[in-house]
């Protein structure tokens, strides 16, 4: 190999790879978070992840040292200030007051017709999926801001984009989030820190299988309405996820990206019927 091509490939890697970087992801004990904690080790990141049930955080801790993963993970519920501030604090110790990746992944909803929700339902649901993610973007800033290249991914849905018959408050404040992005993108750019969200679709995960349970007929209808034809695996999201915090992403910031199997383009007769021509 010449020294040009050698030089090339080098630069190529680096583009391709999260080798000596730190990241922090929320619930990465299970479905989509679980998938990005591996494809950023997988990567090459150092990755903190957090979730509420211990004994399931440590069972995935084993396995990922298994798997030759640098992994670590803490307790700690993201709807509590109190508990964000901890586990910023623990990052911070754990690499050294700088932190490249920040994947605000955890959500949940509560499957309610809109008018039976009540007001403690509303403030778990925003504190859940939306308060988390703005608060730990904010206590993270300095971290990020110091490592001097940062990425910022928000998980949203796409909830926030289209409505369905049950999770409103889930879906506003999945909207708010993609809105947050934005703004954050915007307003951190000057600290080279990007700010993107992935909105997924249906995606085989353990809330999906809450979220649709004694409601099979959701899940057909759903996949009716997706061009792809399937509910996505949750390595289809991960996948987009890693490829944002990649430099290679490094001109990639404020974006909403679906993935989604083209259901939010979904098409004005859908499937697509057989015509003759004319
Ligand atoms: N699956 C889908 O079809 C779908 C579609 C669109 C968007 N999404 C979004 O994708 C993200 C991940 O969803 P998922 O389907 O992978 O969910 P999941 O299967 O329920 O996994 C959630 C993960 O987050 C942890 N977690 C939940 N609440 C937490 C809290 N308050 N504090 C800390 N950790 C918490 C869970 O562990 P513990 O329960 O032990 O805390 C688990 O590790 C969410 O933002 C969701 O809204 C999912």
């Amino acid at each position: 190999m010449g020294e040009a091509e050698a030089k090339g490939s080098s630069s190529k890697d680096k583009r391709w790879s999260l080798q000596g970087m730190t990241a922090l992801v929320t619930g990465g004990s299970k479905g989509i978070g679980h998938a990005i904690v591996e494809e950023l080790a997988g990567l090459g990141a150092s990755v903190h992840t957090c979730s509420r049930t211990e004994s399931e955080l440590n069972n995935c801790l084993v396995e990922w040292k298994a798997k030759g993963f640098q992994v670590t993970g803490s307790v700690c519920d993201v709807s509590d200030q109190a508990q964000r501030e901890k586990l910023i604090n623990t990052v911070s110790s754990e690499f050294n007051g700088k932190l490249n990746i920040l994947i605000n992944n955890v959500g949940n909803n509560i499957r309610k017709p809109v008018s039976d929700y009540t007001a403690e339902d509303v403030s778990v649901l925003t504190s859940t999926n939306f308060e988390s993610g703005y608060s730990l973007s904010v206590l993270a800033h300095p971290l990020l801001k110091a490592s001097a290249a940062g990425s910022i991914v928000f998980i949203s849905s796409v909830g926030s984009a289209m409505p369905a018959n049950f999770g409103p408050i889930y879906g506003a404040n999945k909207a708010a989030i993609n809105q947050l992005g934005k703004y954050l993108a915007y307003d951190w750019a000057g600290d080279n820190i990007r700010v993107n969200t992935v909105a997924p679709a249906l995606i085989k995960t353990p809330l999906a299988q809450r979220a649709f349970e004694g409601f099979e007929e959701g899940i057909k209808t759903t996949i009716s309405r997706t061009p792809l034809g399937r509910a996505g695996e949750p390595e289809e999201v991960s996948a987009m996820v890693a490829f944002l915090c990649l430099p290679a992403a490094s001109y990639v910031t404020g974006q909403v990206i679906f993935v989604d199997g083209g259901m939010t383009v979904n098409g004005l007769f859908f499937p697509a019927p057989t015509l003759k021509p004319i």
